[in-house]
């Protein structure tokens, strides 16, 4: 039986990783990207940009399924309003897990997340809506992330960490266990977390508060 078709929605860097996950998921057969216009007919991976944004409702007539492949590290405000314009539109949007991760049959993965190589869900953990759990990121015993996070490469969440929603751990940086973060909160690279971090907060270090 043929593979369902997806769409990927955003064509830059971010969308090259989730394409080689989606590959080794072997779940969907990639029908193309959706890019900005100048991207148009241009080629990623073997795959060509075949549409816009703007022609997302047209595109509902050939395609269910699609997926958000736009990065984020500043803001999670464009990754949000595309989850949300599929979910209107009425594309259905899976989650893909990478075979070489380990997802513990005791976590929960939300819709048009992603769980990329390597990357480990412990038992207990919940990963919400449009999430990017990068490569060997490790979210232990009873972690949450709320929906529209991005856990970068490398990065650990101790056991009952809870990201809110929107935030951004970066690359390699540790949550100590049961530490909050607030929503939309941004975590730079290699760095540490001791305390609890309200909302909009912007950690680079010097957590002695
Ligand atoms: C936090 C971050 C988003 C801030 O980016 P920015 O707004 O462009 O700000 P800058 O990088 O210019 O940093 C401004 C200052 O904040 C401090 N700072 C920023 N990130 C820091 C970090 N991770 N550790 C320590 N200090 C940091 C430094 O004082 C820096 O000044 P400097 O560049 O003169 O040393 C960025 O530094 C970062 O860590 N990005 C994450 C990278 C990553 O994990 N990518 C993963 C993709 S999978």
């Amino acid at each position: 039986m043929s593979k369902p078709k997806i769409i990927l929605i955003g064509a830059g860097g971010h969308a090259h990783a989730c394409i080689d996950v989606i590959e080794q998921d072997g779940g969907y057969q990639i029908a193309g990207l959706i890019g900005v216009p100048e991207e148009m007919n241009t080629q990623h991976l073997g795959y060509p940009v075949i549409a816009t944004d703007g022609d997302l409702p047209q595109l509902t007539k050939d395609y269910q399924y699609a997926f958000i492949t736009v990065g984020q590290i500043q803001t999670p405000d464009h990754r949000i309003r595309l989850f949300q314009q599929a979910i209107e539109l009425g594309f259905q949007l899976p989650a893909i897990i990478a075979p070489s991760a380990h997802v513990s049959c005791h976590a929960t993965i939300g819709a048009g997340a992603i769980v990329m190589h390597g990357a480990i869900v412990n038992a207990g953990a919940r990963v919400g809506n449009n999430c990017i759990i990068n490569t060997r990121a490790l979210l232990e015993h009873g972690a949450t992330v709320e929906d529209h996070c991005h856990i970068s490469t490398g990065a650990i969440l101790n056991g009952d960490v809870h990201i809110g929603a929107g935030s951004f751990v970066g690359s390699g940086s540790v949550i100590k266990e049961g530490i909050t973060l607030g929503e939309r909160c941004i975590v730079g690279m290699g760095l540490s977390v001791r305390h609890n971090q309200a909302a909009h907060a912007r950690f680079v270090g010097n957590d002695n508060s």
